[in-house]
């Protein structure tokens, strides 16, 4: 097994490129940085996701590397992330699975679309008479916020301040350090905050939203009000940021790829196909984690108890084994099986909602503005940890 930095110059550079050497060099992987091991390849990774001695505990090592004192310092938001569906035990999770389920099948989604489409067009009517916009700003994190917090039952009022809360808790999810763990920390509480008085509201006066499931379920015995909050701020986070990524990255790969961008203003009924493409070639989840629960064999290899593992969902979505030609951005690319969604238990649970907002977005936003141009000499990615990037603007004119 061979030994990788994902740090590297050349890993921060091009990532994709640098996960091909990796997948074709060493089927697993070892991080010493990282302290962990690595699966690019799409089989091993598939496995991994259906493998039920592998458990999602990972997202708690963002804490466990640091020192005891400040582990101390950030007990509030290890006690949340305990609480998180996926991060519960296998009862728990299928207590949230079954709560939360039926907001989000496809015919429910598909009841949302009609107002996905008005968040849409108010959104770039705002920017219309402009002409240009910053994408990621004014586009592709409001609309999946604006649609969360609805789903949630969060008033319009309070949206902004949402996705500020939301962009703070980001480094929980990676690799963030004392500092920006610490702002996160002061973000979660507020909003757990702010949605204990919400929840008083919903007790009082249910509506059809989450959060009165979520407060019925609690008048049940079902959940407490802890889990109800800590589920929010996940579905909330989950919901928001990973879409907007989705948005933001699908439009790149179409400035980069014009006789896709073409093909699609054709036919805008080739959408859905080109949102996969999207998420294959760059899927916001570029890589998750996992723990070893015992002993298990990942690739060929033993790999002990206790062991972080992470999986390379990017490395699998180009795995040339599985898919002809896996650089290539390919709107008309049929029964793509990429990964970044997950697979098996911990599947995503929003899969369907960010399917039909990315396509509904892109799709006004094309039949919109003809005249749709990059306002950027190269793309503004930021680096999202451990390996892969997001777009920290995206400025167009149209
Ligand atoms: C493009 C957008 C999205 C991507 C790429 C994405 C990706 C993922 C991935 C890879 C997982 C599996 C994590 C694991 O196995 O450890 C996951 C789980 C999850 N996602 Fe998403 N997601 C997206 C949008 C959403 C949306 C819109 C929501 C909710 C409104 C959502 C809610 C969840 C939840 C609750 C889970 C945990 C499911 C469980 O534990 O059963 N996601 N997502």
């Amino acid at each position: 097994m061979r030994e990788y930095d994902l740090f590297a110059p050349e890993a921060m550079a091009d990532p994709d490129a640098f996960l091909h050497r990796v997948r074709a060099e060493s089927p697993i992987a070892w991080l010493p940085r990282l302290d962990a091991y690595l699966l690019t390849r799409y089989a091993d990774v598939d496995a991994a996701l259906r493998n039920k001695r592998l458990d999602t505990a990972n997202m708690l090592r963002v804490l466990q590397r640091l020192s005891p004192a400040e582990q101390e310092e950030l007990e509030p938001v290890r006690r949340s992330i305990e609480m998180w569906m996926g991060h519960t035990v296998p009862a728990d999770h299928v207590r949230f699975q079954q709560l939360l389920k039926r907001y989000f099948t496809p015919a429910m989604v598909d009841q949302l679309r009609p107002r996905v489409r008005e968040f849409t067009h108010e959104l770039i009517d705002a920017v219309a008479s402009k002409g240009q916009m910053d994408v990621v700003r004014d586009l592709a994190y409001p609309l999946p916020a604006n649609v969360i917090a609805e789903l949630l039952g969060m008033p319009v009022s309070d949206r902004e301040q949402l996705q500020a809360w939301s962009r703070d808790i980001v480094p929980i999810f990676g690799l963030g350090d004392r500092r920006q763990l610490l702002q996160a920390q002061r973000s979660m509480l507020e909003m757990h905050d702010y949605l204990r008085l919400l929840a008083a509201d919903r007790r009082r006066e249910p509506r059809d939203d989450v959060l009165s499931t979520f407060m019925a379920a609690e008048a049940e015995g079902v959940l407490t009000e802890d889990e109800a909050v800590a589920n929010c701020v996940l579905l909330l986070f989950a919901g928001h940021e990973t879409t907007a990524n989705l948005i933001a990255n699908g439009l790149v790969l179409l400035f980069d790829n014009p006789g896709q961008l073409a093909l699609l203003r054709e036919d805008p009924a080739r959408m859905p196909l080109a949102v996969e493409e999207m998420l294959r070639c760059d899927g916001p989840a570029g890589v998750i984690g996992r723990v070893t629960t015992e002993p298990v064999e990942l690739a060929g290899t033993s790999v002990p108890a206790g062991k972080h593992v992470y999986l390379a969902l990017m490395a699998a979505n180009r795995d040339p084994e599985v898919f002809a030609d896996p650089d290539r951005f390919d709107v008309t690319r049929r029964g793509s099986r990429h990964l970044s969604f997950g697979m098996g238990t911990y599947y995503c649970l929003g899969a369907a909602l960010a399917r039909m907002e990315t396509d509904e977005c892109l799709r006004i936003l094309l039949d919109r503005c003809p005249d749709l141009r990059p306002a950027y000499a190269t793309p503004d990615w930021t680096p999202s940890l451990p390996i892969g990037h997001r777009l920290a603007s995206l400025p167009v004119t149209f």
